[in-house]
């Protein structure tokens, strides 16, 4: 897709992110049928609006997975603690880091040795960690990352040569179909070296009706999430996306366990990218914008042990909608 670089004179100053996501949404919005990268929602709006989520009625994943972390803090440490020798935590996407800090401040408290480093997308996300955890959680290590999982994982991992412990929390494994999502922890598993361990937060198959009701939100909430990314498309690569000309469309298969949301064209429309680059929509056509897969816990630990991983503890909420699953590197 590097013929795209070559239409880009016009903002040579262009760093080599917005060159990459120029690609990645002229390749998208060219391919049948169109899609859009999910990982591009996280600008400093989408963060926001993603907070917003959170904290709605029908979005359960973070409830069920503080209810887990606030209930069963002391178990859980126990297992990242181990033996009580040094340890690195890897926090892959790690947002405000909310729930995580449940564990942070336990952890601090049992006086545990790790260095917390924290990996995410969002470079706004990264940089208020950096700044703020050390004033909410005084004595913390940390040492934040900003970039793709798996360029920062590659970085973290080959830091020390201390033991590791991987949060991948949110059920944000779910933003894969179930093949990547293996892909994705069987290189997370190259990374780490026998007994390492990583607690993997993911959302469980359910009633459809609650599941889509995260998704299709009264607040319309996901909705405005949705089309964030035309507005960021907009703002950085000089494009003309319409809002009102598109709606959010989610949608849930209980027989597979994806949850899908697209944006459908509302009437036939062009919309032009960088001053150049036309993109025609017809009327109901849809770009295809994220997955958030839903698991059975057996799928759950099939995962684990494709991926190089034994999968020893679980932790549930009440409603067991969310597991929390202890893995370690085998
Ligand atoms: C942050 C990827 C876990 O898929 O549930 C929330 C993002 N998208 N509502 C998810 C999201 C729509 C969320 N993850």
């Amino acid at each position: 897709m590097n013929t795209h670089f070559a239409h880009m004179e016009l903002n040579e100053a262009i760093n080599h992110k917005t060159s990459q996501f120029y690609d990645d949404v002229i390749a998208g919005l060219r391919s049948t049928p169109k899609r859009l990268n999910s990982k591009y929602f996280y600008d400093a709006n989408g963060d926001k609006l993603f907070q917003e989520l959170m904290s709605c009625p029908e979005y359960y994943p973070t409830k069920c997975e503080l209810e887990i972390f606030s209930k069963r803090t002391a178990e859980i440490c126990k297992k990242m603690i181990a033996d009580g020798d040094a340890f690195e935590l890897i926090e892959l996407g790690a947002g405000d880091a909310m729930k995580s800090t449940c564990l942070l401040q336990y952890l601090l408290e049992q006086k545990a040795d790790f260095t917390y480093i924290p990996i995410d997308i969002s470079e706004n996300v990264i940089s208020y960690l950096n700044i703020s955890l050390p004033l909410t959680l005084p004595g913390i290590k940390i040492n934040g990352l900003n970039g793709e999982y798996f360029d920062m994982l590659k970085q973290a991992a080959s830091n020390s040569g201390k033991r590791k412990v991987v949060l991948f929390l949110g059920s944000n494994i779910g933003n894969m179909p179930v093949d990547k999502a293996i892909d994705f922890c069987s290189y997370l598993r190259r990374h780490l070296s026998k007994g390492d361990m990583a607690l993997m937060g993911i959302d469980l198959q359910k009633n459809p009706k609650t599941v889509l009701a995260a998704y299709n939100d009264q607040g319309g909430i996901t909705k405005r999430f949705n089309l964030n990314l035309l507005t960021r498309i907009n703002r950085e690569l000089n494009a003309n996306f319409e809002l009102t000309k598109f709606d959010h469309y989610p949608t849930y298969d209980p027989e597979t366990g994806a949850c899908k949301s697209y944006l459908v064209s509302l009437q036939d429309q062009e919309v032009i990218i960088n001053g150049k680059e036309k993109v025609q929509f017809l009327k109901d056509e849809y770009i295809y914008m994220e997955i958030s897969q839903k698991f059975t816990v057996l799928q759950t630990e099939q995962m684990a042990e494709k991926a190089g991983f034994k999968p020893v503890d679980r932790f549930f909420d009440s409603k067991k909608w969310f597991v929390d699953a202890v893995w370690i590197a085998g």
